[in-house]
């Protein structure tokens, strides 16, 4: 009642771990594998990244600011890490990029024979020169997606800022550059002061908002993608219980993606899936059925 295939992956359930969450160590990403339908590696660029002095995550009342600023071992020292994941993994791995330009994105593909997939990062709010400052312009987003398309025979997802003016305006560009499916969405801008010290709390200063806050942000770039878009549509952005998950995928999306819940449980995913079946054997539908569904009075 869970299965779902993503652009020909076979996921035991729509269930996908976001990037990021679980650093670049491959042994979390196994672990996360046994219960996850699929699980998304951290984003990796061409050359290593120390990324920002601490303090780079901010906890506050209805969820996570991060600017990180994608720390990353490189694209060798991560392609190794993430060999270990052919023996271990148990569902598929998709590999997240970052660059500046689309050969650049491209030149990353052929180093991870082990992916099943790639997700394009093309909305990390808090770095410069990547990220969302590649990925707000709809002509270079077409070119990137095209580009990487040509690099490799594997599906190859967009993941979409909610930071700029129209969603579905980038993810028709992506559409357009031949993307496999969108996802949406990557952090809202933001920041926190403290009061104290009357500084901002993060070394960057302004960083990523997730976590609770950011869901019905989310949920309506799910609806506005699925609405216009013909590939599917993988939603993320503030998941925390089952009921989430179930308003995502009436909302459209075919798979969705979780975070910052495991921040605060470590059985996420166990949790997810059990109450999922549950509500799956109430309903007697499979979640496949119920994608969209919210469109269609
Ligand atoms: C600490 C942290 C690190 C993240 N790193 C990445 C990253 O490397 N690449 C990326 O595409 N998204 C990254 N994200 C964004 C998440 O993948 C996700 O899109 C976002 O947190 C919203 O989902 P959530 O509310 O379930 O956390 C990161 C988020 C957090 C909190």
């Amino acid at each position: 009642m869970l299965e779902v295939e993503l652009c020909g992956l076979k996921m035991k359930n729509p269930l996908m771990l976001a990037s990021g969450i679980m650093g670049s160590h491959v042994s979390s990403l196994i672990r996360i594998s046994r219960h996850a339908g699929a699980v998304v590696a951290k984003s990796v660029g061409t050359e290593p990244r120390e990324g920002y002095r601490n303090p780079v995550v901010v906890n506050y009342a209805h969820g996570l600011i991060n600017a990180v600023g994608l720390s990353s071992p490189g694209v060798r020292a991560f392609a190794e890490e993430l060999e270990k994941f052919r023996a271990e993994g148990r569902s598929p791995l998709v590999v997240s990029l970052f660059a500046s330009t689309s050969e650049e994105f491209a030149s990353l593909t052929p180093h991870f024979p082990m992916a099943d997939a790639f997700e394009l990062n093309l909305s990390c709010p808090h770095a410069e020169n990547v990220g969302m400052a590649v990925g707000s312009d709809p002509e270079l987003v077409k070119e990137i997606v095209a580009e990487v398309k040509r690099s490799t025979e594997k599906p190859v997802f967009a993941k979409l800022s909610p930071n700029v003016l129209d969603v579905v305006e980038i993810g028709k560009a992506a559409e357009e550059g031949g993307v496999d499916a969108v996802v949406a969405v990557n952090t809202v801008k933001g920041m926190s002061i403290d009061i104290v010290s009357r500084k901002p709390k993060l070394s960057n200063i302004s960083g990523g908002v997730s976590g609770e806050a950011i869901k019905p942000i989310a949920l309506k770039c799910v609806w506005d993608l699925y609405k216009e878009l013909d590939v599917p549509v993988i939603g993320v952005g503030g998941i925390t219980t089952w009921k989430d998950v179930v308003e995502f995928i009436l909302a459209g999306a075919t798979a969705v993606q979780i975070g910052s819940a495991l921040f605060y449980s470590h059985r996420i995913f166990y949790s997810l899936v059990e109450s999922l079946k549950a509500y799956t054997r109430s309903t007697g539908e499979s979640l496949v059925e119920l994608v969209g569904k919210a469109h269609t009075g």
